[in-house]
């Protein structure tokens, strides 16, 4: 039994996401839609072509194709920029999602190597792309680089960077999993930053808050190309409109709250930051969340935010990591559900977080 994901779970008021993921979420997006409207088969249909091209509008591409899942849409993406070069490399962050989160998919299924950049506690500079020994077919950006609290390069090196690949015949990919959280901080549209990549991948169920599944966009010849690898890698299901009519629903429901989503991390940020023993990483967010580090073990964390779940009504977090074994953490997203938080409860829990960790030191 895990005490503090059960009182997370019961606990009136949560700070994090759009709420659980229950199947309401698909039952809402549905409720308006005219149940006579015809499925896609295979890719084709009115319905996910529309889809398709919308985003490929915002985005700033030619095209895109709707996928399961950013997963299979951003190995294909690898195979097919190292296929066009003939070279089986590519150049990424060693936190990235490719590295840490795929099983080695990468390596395993198309026999591409890659080459880290940067460190672990940073985001990759210019320099660190200048600087590489080896030749790539590919260079992957992963913005914001999630598993370091989200952290962004400066706008300049984004430019910077795209440049030098341009001029060197490198491909330049960008992870936008959490693409539309960035552009307040930017305050750039998706097209902007998107037109600094060859290829781009966004992600309908991040600040988006949709049941699942991915947009990849880019060039014409780039995107027939990965309709064949989707079919080739099972990924071209006869309908996948629960997923992509979902994703539009939610995309229009929440694409204009992102600057509200940014704001109140900044403010969330500021509360963990007063407290003693509590540290933000990054200090100040730059989109939607940011992850929050303890001096404290992971299970003194889990005990005291179980108490702030039951004492002020307020869940924090339904898990905690480890760093080490005195130093824990866990990440926050902010979606729909901090601006239901009464402000006097989030006093309240961050007044009991700060005393608790005081006490905690008292006693270590
Ligand atoms: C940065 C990043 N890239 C890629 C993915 C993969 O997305 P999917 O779960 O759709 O395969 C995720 C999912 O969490 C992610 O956070």
């Amino acid at each position: 039994m895990n005490r503090l994901q059960d009182a997370y779970k019961e606990t009136p008021f949560q700070v994090n996401g759009h709420g659980p993921r229950k199947i309401q979420v698909l039952k809402e997006a549905f409720e308006n839609l005219d149940g006579q409207l015809e499925s896609e088969m295979y890719g084709k249909g009115k319905l996910i072509e529309d889809f398709q091209e919308k985003m490929a509008s915002v985005l700033g591409k030619e095209a895109a194709v709707f996928f399961p899942s950013g997963t299979m849409a951003q190995q294909i993406t690898m195979r097919i920029w190292c296929d066009e070069k003939g070279l089986k490399k590519v150049a990424y962050h060693p936190l990235c999602h490719l590295e840490v989160h795929e099983e080695d998919g990468l390596k395993e299924l198309h026999q591409i190597e890659s080459v880290l950049l940067a460190d672990k506690t940073r985001v990759i500079e210019f320099e660190d792309v200048t600087g590489m020994k080896e030749e790539v077919a590919c260079v992957l950006l992963e913005l914001p680089q999630r598993e370091i609290g989200g952290l962004l390069p400066d706008y300049q090196t984004l430019e910077a960077i795209s440049a030098y690949c341009k001029e060197k015949g490198i491909m330049l990919h960008l992870d936008g999993a959490r693409l539309f959280e960035i552009l307040p901080y930017y305050e750039k549209n998706a097209a902007e930053i998107c037109s600094f990549f060859d290829s781009v991948y966004i992600s309908f169920y991040k600040g988006i808050g949709g049941i699942a599944g991915a947009v990849l966009a880019g060039d014409n010849d780039f995107i027939e190309k990965s309709k064949v690898w989707k079919r080739r890698h099972g990924g071209d299901l006869i309908s996948l409109y629960p997923y992509y009519l979902s994703a539009d629903y939610y995309f229009e429901k929440r694409i204009g709250k992102m600057k509200q989503y940014y704001e109140e991390a900044k403010e969330l940020a500021g509360f963990y930051n007063q407290c003693y023993g509590v540290s933000t990483k990054p200090e100040v967010p730059v989109s939607n969340m940011f992850h929050v580090h303890f001096d404290a073990p992971k299970e003194v964390m889990e005990l005291i935010l179980t108490e702030i779940c039951k004492d002020a009504d307020v869940g924090l977090s339904s898990y905690v990591r480890e760093v080490t074994e005195t130093i824990s953490y866990f990440e926050v997203s902010i979606g729909d559900l901090y601006e239901k938080l009464p402000h006097e409860k989030l006093t309240d829990a961050f007044k009991l977080l700060d005393a608790r960790m005081r006490a905690n030191s008292d006693k270590t």
